[in-house]
Parts: structure tokens; sequence; C-alpha cells
């Protein structure tokens, strides 16, 4: 019989995360042995957990709020963007050396060529919203893919400046105050903040300034169709909602842990669309 394999995702909370349904989907898809499970683990016990993770009967991890630092420094290896970032959401084993890599900075990517081809055709400007964890794999993705210009837009201007600075030819922060102006003639508008998340204040803004042949994408899933998508689609702009983003930032895991490279299929969006 073959071995079972297992991998899981680590974080505290980590008991609503969605990772286990999209990597047991795919594993029943492929009809391999294996499991994917959820370990929640509080930051005292983490470091130790992740360094003894194959210990625990693991080929590799996903990590989330609020490991991914720590998860980064207890890496030997690090990828490109995660090295960038200073954040690791995936985890996996070369031998005895335990790798990471952000893969979120993919799911964003990948989530727009999907559902927007030739979003990217001209960057002259984006505009992104907010300067956290989420924002920082954003801007990165966008300076990979060519933009020319970044705007970011932070409640907390300083947050927004140091985002700004690690690429201070391309990106500049601005205030809230001078959102009309970053919006006239921009690309693209993602949103990163919190706001419009069940449970959080609505994203209210102004999306006149915006052109007409502008895409939108909010990275926020849960709702799906957020308060500033359904502004967008007012406005007849090119919408995309987040959940494209989470299920194509699993990609590079399952391919890692389990060597084969998974599809983001209707069936699969279905799927975890009915989970929110
Ligand atoms: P993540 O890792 O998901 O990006 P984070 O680092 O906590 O999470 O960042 C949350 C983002 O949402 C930040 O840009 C935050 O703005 P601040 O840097 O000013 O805190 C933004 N945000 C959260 N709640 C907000 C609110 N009520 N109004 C405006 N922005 C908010």
């Amino acid at each position: 019989m073959m071995p079972l394999k297992r991998a899981c995702v680590v974080g505290w909370p980590a008991k609503h995360s969605r990772s286990p349904l999209i990597h047991r989907h795919w594993l029943a898809e492929h009809g391999i042995a294996g499991d994917y499970q959820i370990e929640e683990i509080g930051p005292d016990d983490f470091p130790t957990f992740i360094r003894s993770l194959a210990d625990h009967g693991y080929v590799g991890c996903n990590v989330t709020v609020p490991h991914k630092l720590a998860a980064a420094a207890a890496m030997s290896r690090l990828d490109a963007a995660a090295a960038a970032l200073d954040a690791v959401n995936t985890v996996w084993y070369d031998g005895n050396e335990l790798c990471g890599d952000n893969t979120d900075v993919h799911g964003f990517l990948a989530n727009l060529d999907d559902a927007a081809p030739g979003w990217d055709a001209r960057l002259e400007k984006a505009v992104v919203l907010g300067a956290g964890g989420a924002a920082r794999a954003v801007v990165l993705a966008l300076i990979r893919r060519g933009a020319r210009r970044i705007e970011i837009v932070n409640r907390s201007p300083a947050r927004a400046d140091d985002l700004a600075a690690a690429w201070s030819d391309r990106a500049h922060a601005l205030p809230w105050s001078d959102l009309p102006e970053a919006l006239d003639g921009a690309a693209l508008l993602v949103n990163t903040t919190s706001l419009g998340m069940a449970g959080m204040p609505p994203l209210a803004i102004d999306l006149s300034p915006l052109p007409g042949d502008a895409v939108v994408n909010d990275i926020v899933y849960v709702p799906l169709e957020t308060g500033l998508l359904a502004a967008a689609r007012r406005r007849g702009l090119h919408v995309v909602d987040g959940l494209g983003m989470l299920l194509h930032q699993a990609v590079p895991g399952f391919e890692r842990w389990f060597g084969i490279r998974p599809a983001v299929t209707p069936a699969l969006r279905m799927l975890v669309e009915q989970s929110i």
C-alpha cells in the first residue's frame, strides 16, 4: 500500500480555513492517498511545531495568520517571493531542508490572468488600497508584472510609506484624501484592506474617477460580492472577486507535496463558494 501523505494548514485560529476543502478536492480528483488537516497552534508553540513538521507526519503545510513572519524565520531556504516579503504561507521539504514560499503573489496574478485576460497589457498605473501583509504580496506581484506606477493608499500613512519605500522607483504612498487623483487614469484598483469583509465596515469610495476600462479586484472573498465590487459592477467596470486568489495560491503547495499540478476548475470554485 502507498504511504499516506499528509499536509496541513497551521494557524491560530485556523478552524474556519477553506484550505482542507480545496486540497481534499484535489486529492480525491487525482486519486492520491493523502490527507489535509487543520492544526491550531499558538505563537509560543509555532517555532517548535514548524521545525518538526515531519515528526508530526506532515510532508508540508500552509501557514496562515499570525504565523507567516515566524515561518519565514524558521526556514532553511526561502523562494524569491518569500524572501522579498519575509513571509511564508507554503512550506515543504527538500530532503531535510525546510523550504518556504509565498504563493499569494502567484495566486493574485493567476486570478487576474484567469478572470480578466489582458489585464496587464497597459499597467501605467495601479492603485492598491491597504498596506498590510496582503498588500505587500500584491505590490510585489504588480512590480513583477511590470506596473509602471503603483499608488498605495492606506489609513495609516506610515505603513504605506514603508511599503512604498521598498519599491521607491515605482510605488508611492498617498493619503485617503488623494484617492480621487490616484484613481484618475488607473487601469487597476485592488482592495487589500479588511474593509467590506463580513463583520467589518464597508469600503465606500467614489469610483467615478476610474476609466471605463479599469479592472476592480477585491481580495476579500467573504462575502464574495463586496460593496466595492457591487459599485464597480454598477459602473460597468470589469470586476474580479477574491475567491480565485484563494484557490490559485493553493496550487503550488499541492504540487510540492503531492507531485501533481492541480487545476482551478469551475467545479472547485463552486464547491468553495458553497462554503461562503
Ligand atoms: P493582511 O495581512 O490581511 O493584509 P493586516 O496586515 O492586518 O492584514 O492589514 C489590514 C489592512 O486593512 C491595513 O491596510 C489596514 O489599515 P492600517 O494599516 O491603517 O491598519 C486596513 N484596515 C483594517 N481596518 C480598517 C479600517 N477600519 N479602516 C481603514 N483601513 C482598515
